[in-house]
């Protein structure tokens, strides 16, 4: 079949065999398969590229639920099944408002896949609500609980990105949220610009969730419009001496600090500033209003993108000797 639909940069690969799992009981029967020796997950298909067809079979994890675990007077802890939409997700918690994900609304995926690479936006990120998360091992089909500390989340990073890579399949994740005197974090700037320009006073969970969703839809193309898999490298972060030597030259960048010892630079603006914010090149190109997300105009393959990326890597090293590295998974 087509992955086509299966993946929010809409390359049109083909898997040759898959197989949609919607418990858990049929995932251990499909890692038990014989005969397919290797097994491919699928999930939200939102921070892939797809760069060939896919020879392995595919496990389209979309096993749904969501419960709660344990409550008291001000917190709720909900296990929520990998399969269910991530920003479906979030609007069933702010309906029964439990607050802290708002500022993670919008960001297109299943839930099963948001601990991976620690999702983040607006400065919040997955790790500070997840409390652990459950995962298959592939080999032994044991249930196996993740603790946050287990997780080793970092920017954009996890133990599943590193020494857990293709051991394990999230099956489910533990988020604790607030029930009252809900914690609203509404320090990053466009967001304070939003509820300024919506003359919200006194922000609710829900205030800040559609000022999130007024952002990214202002910035971030839809994938159901035009292919594209979010942020398609990470921010560098550099040391305080590359900084430095950095800023010096380019003294009008947009920067943060990330400690006494580091700084992340935004790579958007790298890019925008090497001359391809708008860029189309075939099919493939460079989102007009957010330099960082790549997109497909309709038929570009992921070689295509892949080329493009690397045309943009080049440009922003020769022009400012900084390396940008994909956040996106680069299926080879
Ligand atoms: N910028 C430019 N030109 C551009 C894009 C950005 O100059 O074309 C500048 C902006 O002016 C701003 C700065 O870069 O000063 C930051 O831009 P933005 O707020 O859009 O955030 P970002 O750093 O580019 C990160 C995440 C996004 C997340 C936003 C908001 C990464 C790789 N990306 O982008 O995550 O939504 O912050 O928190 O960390 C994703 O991972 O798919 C994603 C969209």
């Amino acid at each position: 079949i087509s992955l086509k639909q299966y993946n929010t940069f809409g390359i049109d690969a083909k898997a040759r065999y898959f197989c949609e799992i919607t418990s858990l009981a049929e995932l251990r029967e499909a890692l038990e398969l014989e005969g397919y020796p290797e097994k491919f997950i699928l999930s939200g298909g939102s921070n892939m590229l797809i760069t060939k067809d896919i020879s392995a079979l595919v496990l389209y994890i979309h096993i749904k639920g969501i419960f709660v675990e344990k409550e008291d007077e001000n917190h709720v802890v909900l296990k929520v099944m990998a399969g269910e939409n991530w920003h479906e997700m979030v609007l069933w918690t702010l309906d029964h408002n439990y607050g802290g994900l708002e500022n993670l609304s919008l960001i297109p995926g299943f839930t099963g896949t948001a601990p991976i690479q620690n999702i983040g936006a607006y400065g919040v990120e997955l790790k500070d609500c997840f409390v652990s998360c459950q995962a298959m091992d592939v080999d032994t089909l044991e249930l196996k609980t993740f603790s946050k500390e287990d997780c080793q989340f970092g920017y954009r990073d996890s133990f599943f990105k590193n020494e857990g890579k293709g051991k394990y399949i999230i099956t489910s994740v533990n988020f604790r949220l607030t029930k009252k005197d809900h914690q609203l974090n509404t320090s990053y700037g466009a967001i304070e610009t939003e509820m300024e320009q919506q003359q919200v006073l006194n922000p609710t969970i829900k205030d800040v969730s559609n000022a999130v969703v007024a952002i990214r839809k202002s910035k971030l193309p839809d994938p159901k419009e035009l292919g594209n898999s979010g942020s398609f490298f990470k921010n560098p972060v550099l040391t305080k001496n590359e900084f430095e030597l950095f800023i010096k030259h380019n003294p009008e960048a947009h920067y943060y600090k990330v400690s006494d010892q580091e700084y992340k630079v935004p790579a958007g603006w790298l890019i925008e500033q090497s001359g391809f914010k708008g860029k189309r090149f075939g099919d493939a190109g460079v989102h007009k209003n957010q330099a960082l997300v790549l997109v497909n105009y309709g038929n570009a393959s992921g070689k295509e993108i892949i080329e493009l990326a690397q045309t943009i890597q080049k440009k922003v090293w020769d022009k400012f000797q900084i390396e940008i590295i994909p956040e996106v998974n680069i299926i080879k």
